[in-house]
């Protein structure tokens, strides 16, 4: 509970740097880097010895190769982020595979060997866990993946309580699609049923999780664009219809948002009082433009680091709501 609490303090938010190997390289790809351990090093290296990011980061996701890492100048990442007062946290999930006898869905797997797994995250000094959950609207989300979903969220929430971990329960909707807001809201409604139903029937306790969902938006294929206002007005209704005051943090993903889009809507939403702490936990909106702005240049990492400060910051405001553009 007092970690939950800490990682979902006022102006603070959690930066998801844990992409898989796979999709890291992906990233690196996009500024014409190869996809080798030090250069993914070099980057999250650059990410976690930002000057000043404890002010407006309170937990950071790593994916396994990243927790056991040593920066260049020898202090492990861990140490690293525990000096900026940043909570390190770790990915746990192991990816998803399709699902048999779906809508051409996928499942998500992880939770063999998951207690030990989370015994050692803990030693090498993790306090978190992240598993991640997809739901897909264009498919015509099945009962049995979308209970499925939930109910390995639920199993792996109540494994990482008992090893100390709190962790994060990622049911993410996927953008992906060309349906209308409501939809949208509609499938997050029934899954959102599901993971709590199953959370409760697990005895996981409430107030040391943190859930990390999407917001209620139009698919991205949909030529209607919601204004911040409207995205904020489903997603606070969605969050008062189905999540108990006793989580303590929303932690949104941005699924694809723009940076901009991102903050906007986070500002939007906690423009009045609501009685979670509701933030972010953004990858591509906080690294998007840092990746810009390296290159994979030396001479290139302050400006990176600034241009991740200044993310850092804008959604730091726009989770006390007060985010001026
Ligand atoms: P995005 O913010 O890029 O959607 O990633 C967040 C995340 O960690 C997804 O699991």
């Amino acid at each position: 509970m007092a970690t939950a609490k800490k990682v979902a303090s006022p102006g603070h938010g959690i930066l998801a740097m844990d992409e898989s190997n796979a999709t890291c390289g992906k990233r690196l790809d996009s500024i014409g880097l190869e996809n080798t351990e030090s250069n993914r090093r070099a980057y999250r290296e650059l990410l976690v010895t930002t000057p000043g990011l404890g002010e407006y980061i309170s937990g950071a996701i790593l994916f396994e190769e990243t927790l056991y890492q040593k920066t260049s100048k020898g202090p492990s990442m861990v140490d690293v982020l525990n000096k900026q007062g940043i909570v390190p946290g770790i990915k746990v999930d192991k990816g998803l595979v399709p699902m048999a006898n779906s809508n051409n869905e996928s499942w998500c797997q992880g939770l063999d060997g998951l207690a030990q797994r989370c015994a050692e995250y803990y030693k090498a000094g993790a306090r978190f866990a992240k598993w991640r959950g997809v739901i897909s609207i264009p498919a015509g989300p099945s009962m049995i993946a979308m209970r499925d979903t939930a109910y390995g969220l639920a199993r792996y929430a109540a494994i990482a309580q008992a090893a100390g971990l709190v962790p994060i329960v990622e049911p993410e909707v996927m953008l992906d699609g060309d349906h209308e807001i409501d939809r949208t809201l509609e499938v997050a409604e029934a899954t959102w049923a599901e993971t709590f139903k199953y959370l409760a029937d697990n005895k996981v306790l409430f107030e040391g999780i943190l859930l990390k969902p999407s917001m209620v938006t139009p698919g991205a294929e949909n030529p209607n664009r919601s204004t911040p206002e409207q995205v904020a007005d489903y997603t606070l209704k969605l969050l008062t219809r189905r999540v108990p005051p006793a989580v303590p943090g929303i932690m949104f993903l941005s699924g694809g948002q723009s940076e901009l889009e991102a903050t906007m809507n986070l500002n939007a939403m906690n423009k009045s009082p609501n009685p979670w702490h509701v933030s972010f936990s953004y990858a591509r909106a906080l690294q998007n433009s840092v990746l810009k702005s390296w290159q994979g240049e030396e001479k290139n990492v302050a400006a990176a680091q600034q241009a991740l400060l200044k993310r850092a910051k804008a959604n730091s405001m726009a989770q006390l709501g007060k985010y001026d553009p």
